[in-house]
């Protein structure tokens, strides 16, 4: 053990003084019909001559990135190879509950999941990962993530870098602590900055205009990103769709599940060397990643250290050599259109990893639906934060727009559509947003993406229901039968085409029945004992899914 332990010492002393000697990993961007990703365990040496157990998606570490074009569909199947159940989760993709990923979408060992979905997205970049009930943040530390770029017609229209490995890079950002065996420590922080799983990465960059399409893959650390020259970040993109322009700042902060595409002009700068920094002295007492000293110790925490470094080498044959003045405006829905303002109120008192924290007072029941929302609805909601720390979060199902920070409008670059807000200590955070995706008995999450608060349960979970629904549509337009009606006790129900899975929803839009039936056009559903109201049958088929509404009196 002795002589591996000195080597792990070693290169960790070097990531502070600089040495940054590994070319960046780029995953491979795939472009298919249907992808296919086995989740598995594997073993990876970070550090030459050290095993590492590892978990990947069809990869040691980390996934391939996933090209998706807006319009088309996409068809992904996870499979299951791990010891233990996983799921996995469309970050930020904008797809209807039961293909969301969620804990209740749950890939048993052995088991396989097929995911369908239209590509509603506008270009950005997005990610997935895994999202299994309180095992979240273990499977994503054993490295389980990916990247996954949206492409449409908007952004194609933009002189922008965007060519894969060339001069548009995708990086994620994780901090690891390694145990003296090589193994991963399960820890809030770590003391090993991985770049796309690359320690002491750097980054060949053409002298030109590149685009970095960063993402904080981290289980609690936030950065304060900057460049050592002092160049600016030209933010172009949020975590959900391109800013209306470039915005130039020096210092760009990055949340646990946040993105952010910039570009880096390195016109004329052939032979330049840079590093890409995180000023952890910046960041405030109660953002994770600060020298707060009552927290989980780290090494990095509360300094500034190098991310990464940036070689500039020959530009390409066709460089894209100007940023654009203008790129593409996404508008944020009216507040007058807004039916419903909730606040969300974060409570309690923690550690980075040890943290409980409450939301409304509440912890995640996977039981218990905490919201209900219209379809095609819009709604204000304020997050109030009362704990003792920041929190990065997201919600599932949606992009929101940051209306107000403490009464003021948001900085340029926090003003497009995003899925992760950090709210920081006694901060306001005003967002609004339309809900847009139905969850027929599958849930969105909303939650700190801190994934050890979010697997300590600071996580609630809503409802998207169709208002509309009717008997008459169900049988005239969704090719399904159900009879005799008045009925007591139970139900029968025909369909069209093949039915997979059976869902009987109550008034708030939980599911009172789900079964999963083997590809039958029809079956039963027992109603005995269900209390009164109006509730929803959903039949999911391989193409979509049928409703027709059922009066229980
Ligand atoms: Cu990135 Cu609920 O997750
Ligand atoms: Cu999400
Ligand atoms: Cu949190």
């Amino acid at each position: 053990m002795k002589p591996i332990t000195l080597l792990i010492a070693a290169f960790i002393a070097s990531g502070t003084t600089a040495q940054f000697n590994n070319p960046l990993a780029i995953p491979p961007a795939l472009d298919l019909d249907t992808f296919d990703l086995v989740v598995d365990e594997h073993v990876h040496q970070f550090y030459p001559g050290v095993n590492t157990n590892t978990y990947g998606a069809s990869a040691e570490y980390l996934g391939p990135t996933l090209i998706l074009h807006r319009g088309d569909s996409a068809r992904i199947r996870i499979h299951n190879e791990l010891a233990q159940v996983t799921s996995m989760h469309w970050h930020g993709m904008h797809v209807p509950g039961e293909m969301d990923g969620g804990p209740p979408r749950e890939v048993l060992p052995g088991e396989s999941w097929f995911a369908r979905f239209m590509v509603k997205n506008p270009a950005a970049t997005y990610w997935y990962h895994p999202h299994p009930h309180e095992l979240t943040a273990e499977q994503a530390n054993f490295g389980l993530a990916g990247f996954i770029i949206v492409q449409d017609e908007d952004e194609a229209a933009l002189d922008l870098p965007r060519t894969y490995g060339v001069d548009d890079f995708p990086a994620v950002v994780q901090d690891r602590k390694f145990q003296p065996n090589g193994d991963f420590a399960f820890y809030p922080f770590g003391d090993s900055v991985l770049v796309n799983g690359t320690p002491n990465a750097y980054l060949q960059c053409p002298a030109q205009v590149v685009r970095l399409r960063l993402l904080n893959g981290s289980n609690a650390r936030i950065y304060a990103l900057g460049l050592d020259n002092g160049q600016v970040f030209n933010v172009i993109a949020g975590d959900g769709g391109l800013l209306p322009s470039p915005v130039s700042t020096d210092r760009l902060w990055l949340s646990n599940g946040e993105r952010a595409e910039v570009l880096l002009d390195f016109t004329g700068m052939e032979g330049d060397s840079l590093l890409l920094m995180s000023h952890g002295s910046e960041l405030p007492q109660t953002v994770p990643g600060s020298g707060n000293i009552l927290w989980e110790s780290s090494a990095l925490n509360g300094i500034d250290f190098p991310v990464m470094r940036i070689r500039v080498v020959a530009p390409t044959a066709d460089p894209v050599t100007a940023i654009p003045a203008n790129l593409f405006t996404h508008v944020a829905p009216d507040e007058a259109e807004s039916v419903q303002t909730r606040t969300k109120n974060i409570t309690g008192t923690g550690m980075v990893g040890m943290g409980m924290f409450m939301i409304n007072g509440l912890m995640f029941d996977l039981n218990v639906v905490n919201d209900t929302v219209q379809l095609g609805s819009v709604e204000v909601w304020n997050v109030v934060n009362n704990s003792n720390m920041a929190h990065p979060m997201h919600i599932h199902g949606v992009s929101f727009f940051i209306l107000e920070r403490n009464l003021q409008p948001p900085p340029a670059w926090e003003q497009g559509p995003k899925d992760v807000v950090l709210v920081d200590r006694w901060e306001v955070v005003k967002l609004i947003m339309r809900f847009t995706e139905p969850t027929d008995g599958w849930p969105f999450m909303y939650h700190c993406h801190n994934l050890l608060h979010e697997d300590n349960m600071m996580m609630l979970q809503y409802a998207v229901v169709d208002p509309n629904m009717s008997i008459s549509r169900a049988n005239d337009q969704d090719g399904m039968n159900i009879f005799p009606i008045p009925t007591t006790g139970s139900l029968s129900w025909t369909s069209d085409e093949a039915v997979q899975e059976v869902g009987l929803l109550d008034p708030a839009g939980r599911a009172v029945r789900r079964h999963f039936v083997p590809s039958t056009k029809q079956g039963m559903l027992d109603l005995a004992g269900l209390p009164s109201g109006t509730y929803t049958l959903i039949l999911f088929h391989g193409s979509g899914r049928a409703h027709a509404k059922v009066v229980v009196d």
